[in-house]
């Protein structure tokens, strides 16, 4: 896993739209995974950016999101899929026949589920993963004990995510108890993963994530076996590392070819 610490927030969600841009730049006809939550909100913006002054093309780009809660009603402010129309695909080229949402809606969801499946296979699969972090550890909505071999799926939030997430809902009551997440296995699936992880709320998951056990208990620390994932952090969600002087050095050194 390479790891990469930017002193700010910004400079992280910069960093993480620079590794988007050039996925997109270098295969026009990406496949991209795409997250949700205040963590990728900056990035989607810089993206939005780079359409417009530098001609970031995304017409021939295909997405698939990693998530979607289960009931809400079509258009509800808080589902993802408005989340995504808001800050990105108003803003960049995209179209709207290549944008996949699990849908929370579906009368069979296991169906659905399998469905979404065959879509990102049907696609080519995914060539780079945006990834979130839940404070619990979660990646996509797979929470802790989530088999680290799910597919696209029903789960049930953790009370801890549900609190986490009143803040966009308002209160703990109205954040749906159920979700459809694509699962870790799909997310293992993906030919390159970036994780994105901001602020001091998210060092402790971070720190488990990149150098604890690999363990169901926290679902990102799979991504250790995934032969191609960049981490991308600021310094408060650094704090935690034990290697982090390390993995300044790596980076103040990386060769000239292999940075974006
Ligand atoms: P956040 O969510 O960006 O809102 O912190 C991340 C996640 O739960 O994956």
């Amino acid at each position: 896993m390479e790891i990469i610490i930017k002193a700010t927030a910004v400079e992280a969600q910069h960093e993480a739209a620079r590794i988007i841009a050039a996925q997109v730049r270098g295969k026009a006809a990406s496949v991209l995974g795409l997250a949700t939550g205040s963590t990728p909100i900056g990035v989607y913006s810089h993206l939005a950016e780079l359409h417009q002054k530098e001609h970031l093309d995304f017409a021939q780009v295909t997405t698939f999101n990693l998530d979607e809660y289960v009931g809400l009603p079509e258009g509800h402010p808080q589902s993802y899929r408005e989340f995504m129309r808001q800050h990105l695909f108003s803003r960049v080229n995209i179209p709207a026949h290549r944008i996949h949402f699990p849908d929370g809606l579906a009368a069979d969801i296991p169906a659905h589920c399998a469905g979404y499946e065959t879509a990102i296979r049907q696609a080519g699969g995914i060539d780079l993963q945006l990834l979130g972090i839940g404070s619990d550890g979660h990646i996509g909505f797979n929470e802790p004990s989530s088999s680290l071999a799910s597919r696209t799926r029903i789960k049930t939030l953790t009370p801890r995510t549900v609190k986490d997430n009143a803040r966009f809902f308002g209160s703990v009551e109205q954040v749906p108890r159920h979700v459809i997440t694509m699962g870790v296995g799909t997310i293992m699936d993906a030919r390159a993963c970036l994780l994105l992880a901001i602020g001091e709320s998210k060092a402790e998951a971070v720190a488990g994530m990149a150098e604890g056990p690999i363990t169901a208990d926290l679902p990102a620390s799979a991504l250790q076996m995934h032969p191609v994932c960049k981490l991308v952090v600021d310094e408060a969600a650094a704090t935690r590392l034990r290697r982090a002087d390390y993995y300044r050095w790596v980076y103040d050194n990386k060769p000239s070819w292999q940075r974006t």
